[in-house]
């Protein structure tokens, strides 16, 4: 399995700073080109490589960290996302309810990436707290998983578990994952999973 982060700033680099720790190899891009990620990648070692956006498409399991209105473009960057897993990190800052006309973000994430399976998850905690270790108090830090697509929840709960965060699985996006939409109750908790 191979892993792309779109998106290099607060919650990129915390991202990829998890990918770091745990010994995962992660591609990662921007808008400004691999040189700009050059600082993040030699601080946090061989296993991040800085990539173009086109490079880092081609990853089976790709993290949307970018601002909401941005998933478009990443979207219009490949002409094919079929078997592809698209992981939604984003918040909906400054969008209305009305630009998502009645619909929950991701499912507007999911029309934009036809094909592709659709996870949301990475999106609750604060960029700071994202970055730290999630071993903490005896525990691990949660991190809550929704999806339409069972294959694809237990793929990005591996990944979340892998990264060292305990995966708790909300079920549909419409279900269970609307606990993770802006304002929702399973934002910026910070709980921990003991066990
Ligand atoms: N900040 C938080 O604490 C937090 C917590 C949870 C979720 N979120 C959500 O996570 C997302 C990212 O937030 P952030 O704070 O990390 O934002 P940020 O610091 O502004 O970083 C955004 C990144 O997205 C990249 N980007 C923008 N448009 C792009 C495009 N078309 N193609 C490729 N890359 C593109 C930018 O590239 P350049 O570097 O080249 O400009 C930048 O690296 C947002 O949806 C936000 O709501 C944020």
């Amino acid at each position: 399995m191979s892993y792309a982060i779109i998106g290099s700033g607060n919650v990129g680099a915390a991202l990829a700073a998890q990918f770091a720790r745990s010994q995962i190899p992660v591609g990662i891009a921007n808008t400004r080109g691999p040189e700009s990620i050059a600082p993040l990648a030699s601080e946090l070692g061989a296993l991040v490589t800085p990539m173009s956006l086109i490079d880092a498409l081609r990853a089976n399991i790709i993290i949307l960290a970018v601002p909401f209105r941005a998933h478009s473009l990443v979207a219009q960057a490949a002409p094919d996302w079929n078997g592809k897993i698209i992981i939604d990190a984003m918040n909906t800052y400054g969008v209305s309810p009305e630009e998502l006309q009645g619909l929950a973000s991701t499912e507007v994430v999911a029309r934009a990436f036809p094909g592709a399976s659709i996870v949301k998850t990475f999106n609750q905690l604060p960029a700071k707290l994202l970055a730290k270790d999630p071993a903490q108090d005896g525990g691990r830090r949660v991190m809550f998983v929704a999806s339409n697509d069972e294959v694809a929840s237990a793929s990005a709960a591996k990944l979340v578990s892998d990264l060292g965060f305990a995966p708790i699985n909300l079920g549909k996006i419409t279900e269970g994952g609307a606990l993770l939409g802006m304002g929702a109750p399973l934002i910026l908790q910070n709980l921990i999973k003991l066990s």
